[in-house]
């Protein structure tokens, strides 16, 4: 996601210019982009050496360790704030950015999913422009927007999209063995290895459902999951009606980026996009929740406290770590995360700090369910 913001500042560098910027293990990366983009602030999540750091241009500041992110927000001063760190490492970053009432474009939903309630809320007392940077919240915040003033109780629901991951034609017996490698390879998106499992799991479709709930403030019933290959429509929006309105681009995160980055201007971009003499076929399916258990987990943890999608969330990133070290199979994923839910299940979390060291503690537990697993295999 970020190498792609990176691609948008570039063609636009006329507009767009990069203040600060974050990483936590490429730092090589990290020096090359800021001699690129003379950019004059750092984050550095983890800690370096002195030498280390030397191969960064003087000019630099240079924020480091466990509190870098926040810092880096905290001094810098921009428009935009693009939160696109995988999982929740950002969480108190992005509260700082809300904080400063400005606008940040969420790629991070795990952020929303373990904290949604008082993010948004924070949101509202701030007065942030809070985007989602999701295609598929982006798709439906598209739709909301022409719609403004947006009014409640006209919409009856939203339809996310999803393209069905690379296993979308497999049988149970033909996922027992699939690798973390094929996992990693999606059909449609190229994205880093966190959010690709969790496509091919179609936990990510689980975790934009919550997503969903808390940007538009929605019952879970007014959220239906459609299965689209193609991704060519990015998710729907249903009015009461029965009018459909749908946002449609080539499957490329470049067309929210952009949009996020402009918002709420629109302005011309060279992305290439969907041309419809190319016969061009749309097909949509429901989503087999008995082939993917992670979506049904998704949704019921929403029927267990405010704690449930918190202990999904922690369960997931822990048996999504163990397969992609070999240490759990693709079909052991759900397993994992329904035993630490019926473990832990309902709870109440009451702060952010309460959701943080939920998400922690299901972690630690997901990881005894893990080693239960694989002592049984032994
Ligand atoms: N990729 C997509 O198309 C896509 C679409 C929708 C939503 N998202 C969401 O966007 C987020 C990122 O996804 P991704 O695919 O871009 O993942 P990714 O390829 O794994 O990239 C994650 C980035 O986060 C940085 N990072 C990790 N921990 C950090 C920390 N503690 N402090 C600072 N930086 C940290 C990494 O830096 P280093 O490499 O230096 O460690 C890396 O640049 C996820 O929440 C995902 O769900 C992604």
């Amino acid at each position: 996601m970020g190498q792609q913001v990176l691609d948008e500042i570039r063609e636009h560098c006329e507009d767009l210019k990069l203040v600060g910027i974050a990483g936590k293990k490429n730092i090589v990366a990290l020096s090359t982009l800021a001699k690129e983009f003379e950019v004059p602030s750092i984050a550095i999540s983890q800690k370096i050496s002195r030498e280390e750091s030397t191969i960064f241009p003087e000019h630099c500041q240079i924020f480091i360790g466990e509190h870098a992110l926040e810092d880096l927000v905290e001094s810098v001063d921009c428009d935009v704030v693009v939160v696109a760190v995988s999982g929740i490492a950002a969480l108190t970053a992005t509260l700082k950015a809300i904080h400063k009432g400005i606008t940040i474009a969420l790629a991070s939903k795990e952020i929303l999913v373990i904290a949604g309630e008082w993010i948004m809320a924070e949101v509202r007392k701030y007065g942030a422009t809070l985007l989602p940077l999701d295609s598929e919240h982006n798709a439906i915040f598209q739709c909301l927007e022409t719609r403004l003033p947006f009014e409640a109780s006209a919409l009856r629901r939203v339809w996310l999209t999803a393209s069905g991951g690379p296993f979308l034609r497999y049988s149970c017996e033909k996922m027992a063995s699939v690798t973390w490698q094929q996992a990693l390879r999606h059909p449609v998106w190229h994205m880093g290895p966190k959010i690709s499992v969790d496509s091919a799991t179609l936990a990510n479709k689980g975790l934009e459902f919550i997503e969903a709930k808390h940007l538009f403030d929605l019952q879970p019933r007014q959220i239906e999951i459609v299965i689209h290959p193609q991704s060519y429509i990015h998710s729907m929006v249903e009015w009461i009606d029965g009018s459909i309105m749908a946002q449609l681009a080539a499957p490329s995160m470049r067309f929210p980026i952009h949009y996020c980055l402009f918002y709420p201007k629109r302005v011309a971009a060279s992305t290439q996009t969907l041309s419809f003499y190319d016969k061009m076929r749309m097909d949509f399916e429901a989503p087999d929740e008995a082939q993917f258990p992670c979506l049904r987990l998704a949704k019921e943890s929403l029927s267990c406290g405010n704690a449930g999608p918190v202990v999904f969330n922690g369960s997931d990133e822990a048996a999504v770590e163990a397969f992609l070290s070999s240490r759990l199979s693709f079909l052991e994923i759900p397993i994992v995360i329904g035993r630490t839910m019926e473990a832990l299940l309902p709870m109440k979390a009451s702060s952010v700090e309460d959701a943080l060291e939920i998400n922690r503690f299901s972690r630690k537990r997901a990881e005894e369910e893990i080693h239960k697993l694989m002592r049984q295999r032994a």
